[in-house]
């Protein structure tokens, strides 16, 4: 028995009268322990979709089968029951700011009638697990985002959930941060042996910890399976552009290996500057010329969507293609000068 079956999921949203088809028979099996990612462009449906698994949203059709219950067959009563095994952070975290840390942790539980001694008890060991004891009796206001995220999943965990939700829920963090808090899912997936569900638009997250991915395109399931697999063969055209995207979007360079570089050409550095919005410039260069480029170096960061750094790139050896990226690249804003000395 998979933990979490999908069959036939179809949503369909109404507003004044238009109908917007969000979600198109999905069937998806999630299994006990996995690391489960979607991925798939804005608006593909994927938070629909993860609010379909705890009936935040009721599908329009199909069914959603957790740990063997039909969510669609259960009552109010058994619905609730149900939705405690499942937990869910988010991308802005939804703490409560009058509250601090521990009480944000404990609220949940005493709300549903656990003891206050019980209560402060656990979220102080939950604090423990995360790394956070030292900041019991701050306020929200007073941490980081990768703290305040933390906090979420401490208090997503005090319910002993078997499942946890997570949407996009690294996606307002600067990369040391999302790492620090991929290893502390993995932990918990490991120690608690608790089911993760991520949706996420960054690939390297999938990269990092998922085991399984999946693949939505236009409320459609187009690609699923190991995420070795699809990453080294993406077979669907969504599949391919996300992660050809992403492959040369140089936030992770040193997973570039000497082998898959092509002969090169003129080398160019790119220096990004203030006003460089983090947009694909480079993943929609290899597009549009159909050809690779190496990345040499890059040591770019997304600071709040605008791209810091430099990049050092190794275009292809034909001369008139060298030409033409350049020229698509000053025409995207970007500063570009020619790197006549070796990069090591
Ligand atoms: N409550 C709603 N009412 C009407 N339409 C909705 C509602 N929620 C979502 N939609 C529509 O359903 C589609 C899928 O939205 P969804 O939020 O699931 O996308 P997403 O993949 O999570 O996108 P993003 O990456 O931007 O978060 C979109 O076209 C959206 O406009
Ligand atoms: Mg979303």
């Amino acid at each position: 028995m998979s933990t979490i079956e999908v069959r036939h999921l179809s949503k369909t949203f109404e507003q004044k009268g238009v109908h917007v088809g969000a979600l198109k028979d999905i069937n998806l099996n999630i299994e006990k322990g996995d690391i489960f990612g979607i991925i798939g462009m804005s608006g593909a449906g994927k938070s629909t979709l993860v609010r379909c698994l705890n009936y935040l949203e009721k599908p329009s059709d199909g069914q959603v089968i957790v740990t063997g219950k039909d969510l669609g067959t259960l009552n109010e009563k058994e619905l609730r029951k149900t939705r405690s095994d499942i937990a869910m952070i988010f991308q802005h975290f939804n703490l409560l700011m009058q509250k601090n840390v521990i009480d944000n942790i404990a609220f949940p539980l005493t709300l549903r009638g656990v003891s206050k001694k019980t209560a402060y008890q656990k979220a102080r060991a939950l604090l423990k697990t995360v790394g956070l004891s030292d900041k019991e009796k701050s306020y929200p206001a007073a941490l980081s985002g990768g703290q305040k995220q933390r906090v979420a999943i401490a208090r997503a965990l005090a319910s002993d959930p078997k499942i946890l939700l997570c949407d996009e829920a690294t996606s307002a963090l600067d990369p040391q941060t999302t790492a620090s808090i991929l290893e502390l899912l993995q932990q918990i997936n490991r120690d608690f042996g608790i089911t993760i569900v991520i949706i996420t638009h960054q690939m390297a997250v999938i990269r990092k910890i998922c085991n399984r991915v999946a693949i939505i395109d236009h409320g459609e399931l187009v690609e699923e399976g190991l995420v070795s697999d699809i990453f080294n063969h993406p077979k669907s055209k969504a599949a391919k552009e996300l992660i050809l995207k992403d492959g040369y979007e140089g936030s992770v360079p040193n997973e570039i290996s000497q082998q898959e570089r092509m002969p090169e050409g003129k080398k160019i550095r790119i220096v990004f500057s203030e006003n460089s919005a983090f947009e694909p410039v480079i993943a929609n260069m290899i597009l549009k010329f159909l050809t690779p480029v190496n990345i040499l170096k890059a040591d770019t960061k997304n600071v709040g969507g605008v791209a810091k750094g430099e990049m050092i790139l190794g275009l292809p050896t034909d001369t008139k293609l060298q030409w033409e990226m350049e020229q698509y690249l000053t025409e995207k804003g970007l500063n570009i000068e020619e790197v006549t000395d070796d990069v090591e």
